[in-house]
């Protein structure tokens, strides 16, 4: 073999060792791939083309110039996923354990840019210690660098992070600014600081897991929207994903054909909504029953499970579902479901996603707890992502929509296109006994039997107001339909959004209640 040839091996041979035999080892003794073994899996096979594998950190300081690993630690490149294009970079943590360089930083944003020029989503797999120590405020730079590079990229294209290690410090937070987290259990962390610097700053114990766990992060902050029970499914997750996306903000979403049939009636959900209105019912069913495949992919399904979020298709387009739950604290709309379904409704409307809203919904949480937290600042949010939408959207009423609620959640009035209801659909400004025992105070307390009375009354409410016909009267509601006719109502009125153009005024950005 000649001497050139010779050199480029050796050096791809180094490049790809990483760390050494033994952090290799050790990071599968953890149950963690290593950094190519990720990318051979998320990858279509012999896809990949590596840039950047001979780039050297440039310190001196402690001893770093006598380790230099080409590559510095991360892997970065573009190949293709189901024969779509991406880019990735995936850290490597046996190279100073992932953590980030000035050269790092550096290969992550050239990707990036070309990602952003080119119209193409970013995967990161992340396994990194945060800001290379000895590169003091070097590493510090690098990441800034990549913040600005994820919200430039922010809603131009699709940026996913899957967390496939311990995460500290900056590491956690360029994550955060992209549109999806995966976090895999046991072997993934994600925190600011460590068990150890809490200890010493709050003086609370705490484990890893309890802190920045994959369980954690996706039930108790959620930072994360998507959890694995190991790589490889999470790997699996991530083209699931990808499958609903398109691959930028001009592009559409991939379109799969389905043989479900568009005019499929499912019988059973004209007797669904229980008689009893305070019954709870699973919407999970009716979502189910409505789109392609019974395929749905649900999105921070451990976090505020009063609401429900996730992808589909109907009719083979994607689709972004936004759901009450009954099921879970009567579906109402508190703080947590308020973030959660606004952020969801807002990436759906930059990757032009149509939205579907399934409602039955009591209203807000009232209490001290919600107010000092703030629901009023953060239902504004969800209030604010319907109205700001302009993709097509389409509500469905099934029971209640009670309140500012109704409004809300995609309501007409906030260009909702289409807005069905079904006939048990109950819209008010309130549900019929706490409006009765407000306008009728004085009358119920001076009759001779006051429960009688309350029950009269709110009887007569009901049925003025808790009926789909008042709303109907007036257009807020474009038909009643049958429950079972429902796919083949919704397939039709997204057919005819296809082509939907809306827009909002001309301005530098709007301000979103944060
Ligand atoms: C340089 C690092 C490193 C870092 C780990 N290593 N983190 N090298 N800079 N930040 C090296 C270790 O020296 C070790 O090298 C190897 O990686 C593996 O680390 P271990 O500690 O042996 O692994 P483990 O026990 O699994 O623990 C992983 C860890 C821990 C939890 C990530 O290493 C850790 O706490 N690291 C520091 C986290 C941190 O505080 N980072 C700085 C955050 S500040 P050898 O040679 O032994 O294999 C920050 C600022 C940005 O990021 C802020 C932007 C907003």
């Amino acid at each position: 073999m000649n001497k050139h040839l010779q050199k480029l091996f050796d050096l791809r041979l180094k490049a790809q060792e990483g760390g050494g035999e033994k952090r290799i080892e050790d990071q599968h003794k953890k149950g963690k791939l290593t950094a190519r073994e990720r990318l051979d899996l998320l990858l279509d096979e012999g896809s990949f083309q590596e840039i950047g594998m001979f780039v050297l950190h440039q310190s001196h300081n402690f001893g770093l110039e006598n380790q230099r690993v080409p590559g510095d630690g991360v892997i970065t490149g573009y190949g293709t996923i189901n024969g779509r294009p991406v880019m990735v970079f995936s850290q490597d943590f046996t190279v100073f354990g992932g953590s980030l360089s000035e050269a790092h930083a550096g290969k992550i944003c050239k990707i990036m840019d070309l990602a952003i020029k080119n119209g193409i989503p970013v995967i990161g797999l992340n396994d990194s210690g945060g800001a290379r120590i000895q590169e003091g405020v070097a590493s510090l730079g690098g990441y800034a660098d990549i913040f600005l590079k994820n919200t430039m990229a922010s809603g131009v294209i699709p940026q996913i992070s899957a967390m496939m290690g311990p995460c500290a410090g900056g590491a956690v937070y360029s994550p955060a600014i992209t549109d999806f987290v995966f976090m895999v259990e046991h072997t993934s962390f994600m925190f600011v600081t460590g068990p150890n610097v809490v200890k010493t700053v709050t003086h609370e114990t705490v484990t890893a897991e309890e802190l920045g766990g994959a369980d954690a992060h996706a039930s108790k902050s959620g930072v994360a929207h998507f959890t694995a029970v190991n790589e490889l499914e999470c790997i699996s997750k991530i083209k699931k994903l990808l499958s609903f996306l398109p691959l930028n903000c001009e592009d559409d979403p991939p379109f799969l054909p389905t043989n479900d049939p568009s005019d499929r009636m499912d019988s059973w959900l004209n007797e669904f909504i229980p008689e009893n209105p305070n019954k709870p019912y699973d919407m999970h069913e009716i979502i189910l029953s409505l789109i392609d495949d019974k395929d749905f992919f649900e999105v921070q399904d451990k976090f505020a499970p009063n609401i429900i979020c996730g992808f589909a298709r109907l009719g083979g387009h994607s689709i972004g579902i936004v759901a009450n739950q009954p099921q879970v604290r009567a579906g109402v709309l508190d703080i947590d479901a308020s973030v959660k379904a606004a952020r969801f409704v807002r990436f759906c409307d930059c990757f032009n996603i149509a939205l579907l809203v399934l409602e039955d919904v009591p209203g807000f949480l009232p209490g001290t707890e919600q107010e000092w937290h703030g629901i009023i600042r953060h239902g504004a949010k969800l209030l604010y992502a319907f109205c700001e939408a302009t993709v097509p959207k389409v509500t469905v009423i099934t029971r209640k929509a009670y309140g500012g609620a109704y409004d809300v959640m995609n309501s007409k009035h906030i260009r909702g296109d289409m807005n069905f209801a079904w006939p048990s659909a109950e819209i008010a400004v309130m549900g019929p006994k706490g409006a009765v025992e407000i306008i009728f105070k004085k009358e119920i307390e001076s009759a001779t039997n006051p429960e009688d009375a309350l029950e009269l009354k709110t009887e007569e409410y009901r049925i003025k107001f808790a009926n789909p016909y008042a709303a109907a009267e007036r257009g807020f509601i474009d038909d009643v339909i049958e429950p079972k006719s429902t796919r083949k109502t919704l397939i039709r009125a997204f057919s005819l959004l296809t082509n939907k153009v809306d827009t909002n005024p001309k301005r530098k950005h709007g301000n979103i209640p944060l």
